[in-house]
């Protein structure tokens, strides 16, 4: 991306907040006049948010940028925070979590409850050995005891380093490696589509290359047979024999508290390292803010694996440290049918529902029957994360689940910044669908181009971050160069140029005439066609406007005359007809529909109906994949579904890429 991006798609479309969500909401329009005023005096507001043992001296020490310290001084337990404080209020029997498995069976699990087992758990690993500072991998599906064991390792000071259950033996074992834990928290299995899925295997595997390991403790969830070996226990012979009694001792507001690891585009994954004090601030605070949430009455769920950041920050840390009720789900959306999440949203009355754009373009592609058949009542408030959300998808959450009032979060964050950076509050901001809107109060994000100036409004480029914050990564586990490289060498101090350390989150942006946001993906993948850059989101979010397209993905393959040409793979909705000329016309309007939306430059060359598209583990396109067949196959001007070689070499290079994010 050379210059700026082009800014080709514009949007009129607001939706305000329901007048009576705005009088009752947690947050008003005062908290951006408060942090514009005096922003650590605002983080430090809301730090009060949380029991501190030991209150600090210093909201941020920035002299050794870009590593921050956040309420420096300040002791505290998270666990105590998350749990304990609300049993010592008087919710003890309050509902932390209802549990539902993938085959139907349930647990409701207190305060009391969580309690009891964070303290147990927490004895247990110390009777392992396991010391402040310690390392301990975590390798389990969604089930109450990944939440526990999160807690109880933060709860005695040693890291958690979570690793998606969906990850192979190679995968774990250089996360174990890298980040040399002592111990691996796994199960025998959990449940898949229908069937017990055996995790157990997978870490026997990776044992074997990790001499670190000491101990191996297993959750019986299945109840599959399972090799068993020397350093195997039992959770439910060790854990739940162990004493229900823990003082929480308080940690220093820096301590680590664990490293997640990320992918990113390319490369050797990126142990990303999060502390203590103002990691929790901040995802309480914007679950808090974001969701509007009232502990009272609300039901919180978020669908994320708690293999991922989302799942760390939005079903652990921010909820329950705002003493939530919520709804922990085990399986999949079409288990056992492809209404389970709307039955699970009208059984358990959920009122806030955080969900990724993935799902979402699924649920149009099953079709609007299927969310018309279920009440959804319940459901006040709407979240989206993880990738851009198409205007068109946004409208069908709005409509289809949100009944056309439930307002939609669209939170844009990422593994680094801990927490949500860019979204709109439900109860202040008239959202625009597709647009993440606007910083939250106390967040300081820009648009710039390559020179690190901001872009006027209507312009596209570089989002930034100009201002640290105190749920931001700390480093990259065991590699300052490469965390100093990646995200601080791109802009501002640490590209030589000025006196600010500038952030570089890695995805492009524009500001619209109103001065809203709209992420437009990876820069990595920006097309340049004919000297313009258009960016993959744009060209998606247009597809997926036309009324027969639930999802699409495009990709830039070279091309002799414009430099690279604009290809798109295109899921048609459920009951589209794209055989022989149906489909060829349908092709036809797709292209029209774009160059009519966009304009000519964005006119795709090629379009290809599938009907699915390479993913990673965490939902998001698999952009490189694509670009490989369509720049190394002659796939023709039209092909449609019926060319099943286009989705066999799809289906290839997705078992090949399947077990890496
Ligand atoms: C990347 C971070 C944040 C938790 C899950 C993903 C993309 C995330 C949005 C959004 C547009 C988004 C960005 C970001 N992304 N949320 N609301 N709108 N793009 O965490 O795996 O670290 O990925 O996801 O490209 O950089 P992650």
């Amino acid at each position: 991306m050379s210059e700026t991006l082009e800014n080709l798609y514009s949007e009129t479309r607001t939706f305000p907040p329901p007048a009576e969500l705005a009088a009752n909401a947690n947050v008003t329009a005062e908290a951006y006049r408060e942090a514009e005023e005096d922003r650590l005096g605002f983080w430090a507001q809301q730090a009060l948010r949380l029991s501190w043992a030991k209150p600090w001296e210093q909201v941020l020490d920035w002299s050794n940028a870009p590593f921050a310290k956040w309420f420096v001084g300040g002791e505290l337990n998270i666990a105590y925070n998350c749990v304990d404080r609300h049993v010592e209020a008087g919710h003890g029997d309050k509902v932390a979590i209802h549990w539902e498995g993938e085959p139907g069976d349930t647990r409701a699990i207190t305060y009391a409850d969580l309690l009891t087992s964070v303290s147990q758990a927490a004895n247990t690993l110390t009777e392992l050995g396991v010391t402040a500072g310690d390392r301990v991998a975590i390798y389990l599906p969604m089930i109450p005891e990944a939440a526990v064991a999160m807690l109880a390792c933060a709860r005695i000071g040693a890291l958690h380093s979570v690793v998606f259950g969906g990850f192979s033996v190679d995968a774990l074992a250089t996360r174990i490696q890298d980040a040399d834990a002592k111990l691996v928290i796994t199960a025998d299995g959990g449940y898949r589509r229908g069937k017990p899925s055996a995790l157990k295997p997978t870490v026997d595997e990776a044992v074997a290359q990790c001499p670190s390991i000491e101990h191996v403790l297993v959750v019986r969830r299945t109840g599959e047979d399972i090799a068993w070996g020397e350093k195997d226990l039992w959770w439910h012979e060790t854990v739940e024999q162990a004493s229900d009694k823990h003082e929480a001792r308080a940690f220093d507001s820096e301590h680590p508290l664990f490293i997640l690891y990320t992918s990113g585009t390319t490369g050797k994954p990126k142990g990303i390292l999060h502390t203590t004090g103002g990691f929790l601030t901040q995802v309480s605070y914007t679950h808090h803010a974001v969701f509007d949430l009232k502990p009272e009455s609300d039901v919180y769920w978020c669908t994320a694996d708690i293999g991922w950041v989302t799942g760390h920050s939005y079903i652990v840390y921010g909820p329950l440290s705002n003493g939530a009720t919520q709804v922990m789900y085990e399986g999949t959306p079409d288990t056992p049918h492809r209404g389970r999440f709307w039955e699970i949203v009208d059984k358990y009355k959920v009122s806030i529902l955080y969900t990724a754009p993935t799902l979402i373009r699924t649920m149009m592609k099953w079709g609007d029957d299927i969310p018309a058949k279920y009440d959804l009542s319940s459901l006040r408030i709407l979240g989206s994360v993880g990738e851009p959300i198409n205007p068109e998808a946004w409208m069908w959450y709005r409509e289809h689940v949100g009944h056309d009032n439930a307002p939609i979060v669209d939170t844009w964050w990422q593994t680094e910044t801990g927490a949500m950076m860019i979204s709109p509050l439900p109860g202040v901001t008239a959202s625009k669908p597709g647009s993440a809107m606007t910083p939250l109060p106390g967040v300081s994000a820009d648009v710039v181009n390559d020179e690190a100036e901001s872009v006027p409004d209507g312009g596209g480029g570089f989002l930034v971050l100009r201002e640290p914050w105190p749920s931001m990564l700390r480093g990259i586990w065991g590699d300052e160069q490469r965390f100093k490289d990646t995200y601080w060498s791109r802009f501002g101090k640490g590209a030589g140029a000025g006196d600010e350390w500038v952030y570089f989150a890695g995805d492009g942006a524009k500001r619209d005439e109103d001065g809203a946001l709209w992420l437009l993906g990876r820069v990595d993948d920006v097309m340049l066609v004919s000297g313009h850059n258009i960016s993959t989101t744009e060209v998606e979010s247009a597809l997926v406007s036309h009324p027969s397209v639930a999802e699409a993905a495009v990709v830039g393959a070279t091309d002799p005359t414009t430099g690279q040409a604009i290809v798109a793979f295109t899921i048609p909705r459920g009951n589209v007809d794209t055989s022989g000329d149906a489909g060829e016309q349908l092709i036809q309007d797709l292209r029209n529909h774009v160059a009519k939306k966009l304009g000519p430059i964005a006119k795709p060359r090629q379009i290809m109906l599938v009907a699915e598209l390479p993913k990673t583990r965490s939902g998001k396109i698999m952009r490189r994949l694509l670009k490989d067949v369509a720049e190394n196959r002659s796939l023709g001007d039209v092909t449609t579904l019926q060319d099943s070689a286009v989705m066999d070499l799809i289906s290839s290079g997705m078992q090949a890429g399947k077990s890496e994010d």
